[in-house]
């Protein structure tokens, strides 16, 4: 699916970038891109919220 209209970028492409980013900015770069109209911004944010959810996930496992 893609989220990334003006760029063309797919779920799974943005996800696989999104890991250990900083920023959205990193994930575009990662990309050999630039963010254009901004619509995808929020989809993307979350992305990176949800790796560091998994790598946090996986932390807490590890502790225990
Ligand atoms: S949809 Fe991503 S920059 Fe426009």
């Amino acid at each position: 699916m893609y989220v990334c209209i003006c760029n063309a970028l797919r779920d799974k492409e943005l996800a696989s970038a999104s890991s250990d980013a900083r920023n959205v900015a990193e994930v575009f770069r990662r990309c050999g891109r630039r963010p254009k109209c901004g619509k995808c911004l929020p989809d993307v944010a979350k992305l990176i919220e949800e790796s560091r959810d998994r790598q946090n996930g996986i932390c807490k496992l590890a502790a225990e």
